[in-house]
C-alpha cells in the first residue's frame, strides 16, 4: 500500500503560496507544464481570485510522489478568511509553512502558525522567492527561529517562480510530514473542511475521512446540523465520491486517511455545514462527532440596495443563490429612508463584504448602492434589561441608551523604525497597548486592544501605509465593551441620509464630524444649487459645510470638432451617475457612502 501525506500550506497573502502548490502539481505530473500555462493559478480557479489574485477558497490536489500520494489543501491568506484554514488544518497533519525571503515572517503567518499548532500539525518551514534580489535567507531562517520556534536550519529554500527546490520539498514532505491516523474499520466520521454550491449537482462536499469508509449510495447524515431549517431531518443518500486531482474524478469508495469529495443532492451549504462531521445514518452511525465546530459569524454588515427599486425581487435570488454557496454571508430585508428598500448584509470582513458585492454586480448583472459600512452593537434602552443586537447605526434611538462596541486584540509585527508611527495610529484608533517586545534584532511585536469598528475600516492600510508595505496585522475578537458612544447622523440639504448614520466615540464626536462632512464636501460633486452637509448628534449640528452650486458642464473643455473625445467623456458621466442616489434632489456618489472607511 502507498505512503499517504496529507498537509494545507499556510503564508501570508503574497508570499507565493499559490505559485508553489502549482509548482508542486507540475513537478509531480499531475497537471501538465502546458495546462499550467493556460490557466494561471490552478488552484486560484474562480474568476475573482484571479483577477485580485489573491486565494478566496480552499482548493485541493491529490497527487503521486514516488510510492506516496500527497494531497495539499491550498487554504486562503486573508483574515476574512482564517476560519478555512482553522478548517483545513483539522483535515490534515502536517503545514508548509511558506516564508517570503524578501519580507519574512509576518503577522498573518503566526496566526496561521497558532492554528496549526493548535491542530497538533507538524510544520515544514519554507523559504520562497529566494530568486529576488532583495531576497535575505539568513534573515528570514531567524526570524523563523526567533518567531515561530522552529528549526529553520533544515528550512526548505525554493523559487516557486523558476522551480527551484520544488523536488526537495516534495521529498522533506514525505520524509518529515507523519502519515494520517484512523481505522478503516470503524464507523464513518468525515470532517467537511469546505464545501461549494453547484447548481447540477447540489452542494459538493470537501471531506477528509477521519476513520472508516464512504461509498456511492451509502445513507449519510450530518452530526451537529442534525435538522434543516424547514425542520426536516437532514439525511442524503451519497451520489459520487472521488478525490480532487485538482479536478474532481469520481472513486467507488474513500477510506480513512483520504481527502476527497462527496455529492449528496444536498441543496444548500448551510445543510450541512463546513465543521461538521457526517456519518452513516442508523446503526451504522458513530456515536461521537469529531471536535472543534464553529459556528461563523459576521462582523462586519452593510446595507445593499438596488439603484433601480425594479431589481428587488432578482436581487433577493441572486442573495439567496450566494448563500447556497457561502453560508458565512448573512442578509435579511431592509428599509432605508433614504436609499429605498434593499437588504442588511453581514460579512466575514471588508474584503468579503467587497467580493460579494462584485460577484452580485458580476454574476447576476445588478446595479447596487451600499451604506456605509459598520459593526454590530449592543443597546440597551432606558428602562429596559435585556441587551439587543444592533447592526444599523440608523436603528440606534436618540436620547438615553446604552451602547457596547465589539473589541479585537491586534497583533502588529514592524520594523523597529516603525513603531512610533504605528503606534499613534493605533492610540488614534483608540487602541490600548497590551504587550511590546522585541523579536529579532530590529523587528518588534505590538499588541493592542481596539475597537472592531475602527479596525474593519481602513486599519490595514494604514499600518502597511505607515511602515512602508513591510507591516503586518492580524486580530481575533476579544469580546464586547460599553463605551460612551452615540448615533452620529449626516444631513444633505437638510434631509437626513440614514445610510450615512454611524455610531461614534463621545470624546472624539467633534473631530469625526468634522471629519466627515470635509470628506463628504470632497466626493459630492457640485449641484445647481448650495447644498448643505451637516453631521447632527442627538438633533444638535457639530459639523457643518456647504458646496457652493454650480453648472457642471464637462464638455466645455472639448472645444469644436473633437466629436469623439466627447462623447466619450459624456459615457464616462453616464456610467458615473449610475452610481449617484439621488437623495431629495441631491445625487450622492457611492464614494460618498464609503467615506467612513478611509480615516488615515
Ligand atoms: P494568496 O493567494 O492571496 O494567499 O497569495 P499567494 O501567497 O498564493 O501568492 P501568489 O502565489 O499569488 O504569488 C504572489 C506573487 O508573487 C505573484 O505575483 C507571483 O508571481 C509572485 N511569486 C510567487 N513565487 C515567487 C518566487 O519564488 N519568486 C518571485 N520572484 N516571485 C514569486
Amino acid at each position: 500500500m502507498h505512503r499517504l501525506r496529507n498537509l494545507i500550506i499556510i503564508a501570508h497573502i503574497d508570499s507565493g503560496k499559490s505559485t508553489l502548490s502549482d509548482r508542486l502539481l507540475q513537478a509531480t505530473g499531475t497537471v501538465s507544464a502546458a495546462a499550467l500555462a493556460s490557466r494561471s493559478q490552478f488552484l486560484d480557479s474562480n474568476p475573482i481570485e484571479r483577477e485580485r489574485q489573491i486565494t478566496i477558497k480552499a482548493r485541493a490536489a491529490r497527487m503521486r510522489w514516488g510510492d506516496s500520494t500527497v494531497t495539499l489543501i491550498d487554504c486562503p491568506g486573508h483574515h476574512d478568511f482564517s476560519r478555512q484554514v482553522s478548517q483545513s488544518a483539522r483535515a490534515v497533519e502536517g503545514a508548509l509553512l511558506v516564508v517570503d525571503a524578501s519580507r519574512g515572517v509576518q503577522a498573518q503567518t503566526l496566526s496561521s502558525v497558532e492554528l496549526a499548532l493548535e491542530a497538533g500539525l507538524e510544520l515544514v518551514p519554507v523559504i520562497n522567492k529566494i530568486d529576488l534580489p532583495t531576497a535575505d535567507v539568513p534573515a528570514a531562517r531567524h526570524q523563523i527561529e526567533q518567531l515561530v520556534g522552529l528549526d529553520a536550519s533544515e528550512a526548505i529554500l525554493t523559487s516557486a517562480k523558476s522551480g527551484l527546490g520544488v523536488d526537495t520539498l516534495l521529498d522533506a514532505i514525505v520524509e518529515r510530514l507523519p502519515p494520517p491516523q484512523g481505522c478503516r474499520e470503524a464507523h464513518l466520521q468525515a470532517l467537511v473542511f469546505d464545501s461549494y454550491y453547484d447548481q447540477y449537482r447540489g452542494v459538493v462536499l470537501f471531506v477528509r475521512i477521519v476513520n472508516g469508509t464512504v461509498c456511492k449510495g451509502d445513507s449519510i447524515r450530518p452530526m451537529t446540523r442534525t435538522h434543516s431549517d424547514d425542520g426536516s431531518v437532514s439525511e442524503f443518500i451519497v451520489d459520487k465520491v472521488g478525490f480532487l486531482q485538482p479536478d474532481e474524478v469520481e472513486c467507488d469508495m474513500l477510506e480513512s486517511g483520504d481527502i476527497g469529495f462527496l455529492t449528496a443532492a444536498i441543496k444548500r451549504t448551510g445543510d450541512v455545514p463546513v465543521g461538521d462531521t457526517i456519518t452513516h445514518c442508523g446503526d451504522k452511525g458513530a456515536q461521537e462527532q469529531l471536535p472543534g465546530y464553529e459556528d461563523t459569524k459576521a462582523v462586519v454588515f452593510c446595507g445593499l440596495f438596488p439603484t433601480d427599486s425594479g431589481d428587488l425581487p432578482a436581487m433577493r435570488m441572486a442573495l439567496q443563490k450566494l448563500q447556497l454557496e457561502d453560508a458565512s454571508m448573512v442578509f435579511e430585508p431592509d428599509k432605508s429612508a433614504a436609499m429605498g428598500t434593499g437588504f442588511r448584509c453581514g460579512f466575514l470582513g471588508l474584503l468579503h463584504m467587497s467580493v460579494t458585492q462584485q460577484r452580485l454586480e458580476e454574476e447576476f448583472n445588478l446595479n447596487l448602492f451600499a451604506s456605509a459600512p459598520s459593526v454590530s452593537y449592543k443597546i440597551l434602552k432606558e428602562g429596559e434589561t435585556e441587551w439587543l443586537d444592533v447592526s444599523n447605526p440608523a436603528s440606534i434611538p436618540d436620547g438615553k441608551v446604552k451602547i457596547m462596541e465589539p473589541y479585537a486584540k491586534v497583533e502588529l509585527i514592524c520594523h523597529s523604525d516603525h513603531v512610533g508611527s504605528l503606534m499613534e495610529l493605533s492610540q488614534s484608533r483608540r487602541g490600548e497597548l497590551q504587550d511590546q517586545r522585541y523579536i529579532g534584532l530590529d523587528r518588534v511585536k505590538l499588541m493592542y486592544s481596539l475597537p472592531l469598528s475602527e479596525l474593519v475600516t481602513d486599519f490595514h492600510d494604514a499600518v502597511k501605509s505607515r511602515s512602508s508595505g513591510f507591516g503586518s496585522m492580524s486580530y481575533e475578537l476579544e469580546g464586547m465593551r460599553p463605551n460612551r458612544l452615540r448615533r452620529m447622523d449626516v444631513h444633505i440639504a437638510n434631509s437626513a441620509v440614514d445610510g450615512l448614520s454611524c455610531v461614534i466615540h463621545e470624546d472624539n464626536a467633534y473631530a469625526e464630524g468634522r471629519f466627515m462632512v470635509d470628506k463628504l464636501k470632497q466626493v459630492i460633486p457640485r449641484q445647481m444649487f448650495k447644498v448643505a452637509i451637516q453631521a447632527v448628534i442627538g438633533g444638535k449640528v457639530i459639523a457643518s459645510e456647504q458646496i457652493s452650486a454650480y453648472r457642471k458642464d464637462v464638455t466645455a473643455k472639448c472645444y469644436g470638432g473633437d466629436a469623439s473625445r466627447k462623447k466619450k467623456l459624456l459615457k464616462k458621466q453616464a456610467e458615473g451617475k449610475k452610481r449617484m442616489k439621488m437623495i431629495g434632489s441631491v445625487a450622492i456618489p457611492q464614494e460618498a457612502f464609503l467615506a467612513i472607511l478611509s480615516r488615515d
